[in-house]
């Protein structure tokens, strides 16, 4: 079989520099360790879960597979602190952070041995990150799917800026669904990438065939930000976002926008399959997605893809 080894696969003892990003109601145990058993790195969404329900996730997703995975924290959230502990407690080896400062966290993990790789997307944020004590950087561009930052910098921009400026290792995220991506962030300096929508559209993945047939069917032109005046947020355009953007583009009450605009209709979307009056989250990389591969099956073929790109039909080393 076709392998990639990267300082990423190295730290972390696992086959493919491929990871799931976190996501609440899909990054579940059975799909995180859908990922980590097929080779890549699994990492839990948490955004749903108190502390004690963490440590119960974690649990579930160590007795479904034996190979590592990673845990995500939101670092603004009140729930932070106690997170970590379990993340801890838990000797969870990879932990990302995001939505917030690392200030207080990162230091807990170096403390404890953990890689903290910290998720940004700008050169400035991540030399805050380096400050903080994270061992590495999720570098995410605005093309990905979910909150982003006002600033709006692309992932083939910021990737190769975050490596040069932070020295630190970087995966590099928003935007990537094939080999040629895979390719493509190595070039840039990365040591791996994280994706998020490519795996919504897998057959293990745990949301509606609705909401997978959207994807499928979305094109890059098909999705758009929403909640500018409050937090952006790249979702598919349909009734459910048309609704967010006229709502919000007749007022300026930033409590009742908090309201309208966020994540609270997502699960009648993954969960329901009413992806008309639901959100559909997804990132611009949709428009490539185009079939419902099995994560065992998906993984290898953009490995094998990403050599291609490479150009090199052997066992190769990223350094
Ligand atoms: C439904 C959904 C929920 C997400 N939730 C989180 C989250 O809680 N924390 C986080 O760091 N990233 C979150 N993300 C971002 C993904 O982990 C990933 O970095 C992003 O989707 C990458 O861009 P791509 O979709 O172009 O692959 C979410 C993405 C989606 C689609």
């Amino acid at each position: 079989m076709s392998h990639l080894s990267t300082p990423l696969t190295e730290l972390l003892g696992i086959e493919h520099p491929i990871c799931l990003g976190p996501m609440g109601l899909v990054s579940v145990p059975p799909m995180v360790a859908a990922v980590s058993e097929a080779g890549g790195l699994g990492i839990l969404g948490t955004a749903n879960y108190d502390s004690e329900g963490l440590r119960e996730v974690i649990k579930q997703t160590r007795a479904l597979t034996s190979k590592p995975f990673g845990v995500s924290i939101m670092a603004g959230f009140p729930t932070a602190e106690g997170h970590a502990l379990v993340a801890i407690e838990e000797e969870v080896p990879f932990v990302t952070t995001s939505a917030g400062s690392p200030k207080k966290l990162a230091p807990m993990f170096r403390d404890a041995g953990i890689e903290n790789y910290h998720v940004v997307p700008t050169v400035a944020m991540a030399m805050k990150a380096k400050e903080s004590g994270c061992t590495g950087i999720v570098a995410e561009g605005a093309e990905g799917a979910s909150f982003k930052s006002r600033d709006e910098v692309s992932t083939i921009v910021l990737v190769p800026q975050v490596v040069d400026a932070t020295g630190l290792p970087v995966i590099a995220a928003g935007g990537l669904g094939d080999g040629r991506g895979l390719a493509a962030a190595l070039c840039l300096g990365a040591t791996g990438i994280q994706m998020g929508t490519r795996f919504i559209a897998t057959e293990e993945s745990p949301i509606h065939d609705n909401y997978k047939q959207r994807l499928i069917d979305l094109r890059e032109t098909d999705t758009r930000m929403v909640g500018r005046k409050t937090g952006p947020l790249r979702v598919a355009i349909n009734d459910c976002s048309d609704d967010m953007a006229e709502f919000e583009s007749g007022t300026d009450d930033i409590a009742e926008i908090r309201k309208k605009v966020g994540y609270q209709k997502f699960p009648q979307a993954a969960m329901q399959g009413d992806v008309d009056g639901g959100l559909v989250v997804a990132g611009q990389v949709v428009g490539m997605v185009d079939d419902l591969p099995s994560v065992a099956g998906l993984m290898p073929a953009i490995v094998a893809d990403a050599i291609k790109a490479l150009d090199l039909n052997q066992a190769f080393t990223v350094r």
